[in-house]
């Protein structure tokens, strides 16, 4: 029999936000591949588990040799569609042995928080990536919100924004650890956020 990989979007990390569909899947898991902390949170008693951190190649090696023998649950935060480890799954695997579960986007819930509308907002990411060709350029009336990390954090954004346009007293909100206890959402000016420092786990939402 062909083994299965369940893909299971956790959502921004707190078991408030997991669907009840995804726990359902944790909680039957045998095998389960995740960060530390969603480990920590979400693994069921006698579960086999693999941390997923720098060495990519060596995660997508465990899962390959536990499925010879059973079905693995990789878990990803927010949502499985956007930037996850789905992409590398997706480039080794055909899409018949694997299930997504959506999950709530970490960008979904900061806009949540802000109620506002994301539908003409631009999602960009600079999470272990640069920017590419993405167009962050200036026009009134532009929305775009980041995914950041420690590297493309929101001091670094914003220095990045003023320098290719735009104005430094336009309004940026940092989103950070959100649906945490420690959740933190911080509204500033391009300018401020400049010499921010210590948003590691952040969505930076940024308005002309
Ligand atoms: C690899 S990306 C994964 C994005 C995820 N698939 C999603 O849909 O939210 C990781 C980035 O998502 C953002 N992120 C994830 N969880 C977050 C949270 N609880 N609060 C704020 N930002 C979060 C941060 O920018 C983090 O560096």
């Amino acid at each position: 029999m062909e083994h299965k990989i369940t893909v299971v979007g956790i959502g921004p990390g707190s078991p408030e936000y997991l669907l009840p569909v995804a726990k359902k899947v944790l909680d039957a898991a045998k095998v389960l591949v995740g960060s530390g902390r969603a480990l920590k949170a979400f693994a069921p008693p006698g579960c086999q588990t693999k941390i997923i951190d720098k060495d990519i190649a060596g995660v997508l090696a465990f899962i390959r040799e536990r499925l010879a023998e059973t079905d693995v649950v990789v878990m990803v935060s927010g949502d499985p569609g956007f930037y996850s480890m789905l992409t590398a799954l997706r480039n080794e695997y055909l899409p018949e042995i694997i299930t997504v579960i959506p999950g709530i986007s970490a960008i979904q819930l900061a806009f949540a928080r802000l109620a506002l509308p994301w539908q003409e907002a631009q999602l960009v990411s600079l999470h272990g990536r640069e920017l590419g060709g993405a167009d962050v350029g200036y026009y009134s009336g532009r929305k775009l919100a980041f995914l950041t990390d420690g590297q493309h954090d929101p001091g670094y954004i914003a220095r990045m924004l003023v320098k290719t346009g735009w104005p430094a007293a336009a309004k940026t909100i940092l989103c950070s650890n959100l649906s945490y206890d420690d959740e933190k959402i911080v509204r500033l000016t391009l300018g401020e956020a400049a010499d921010s420092t210590g948003f590691t786990n952040c969505i930076m939402v940024v308005m002309a």
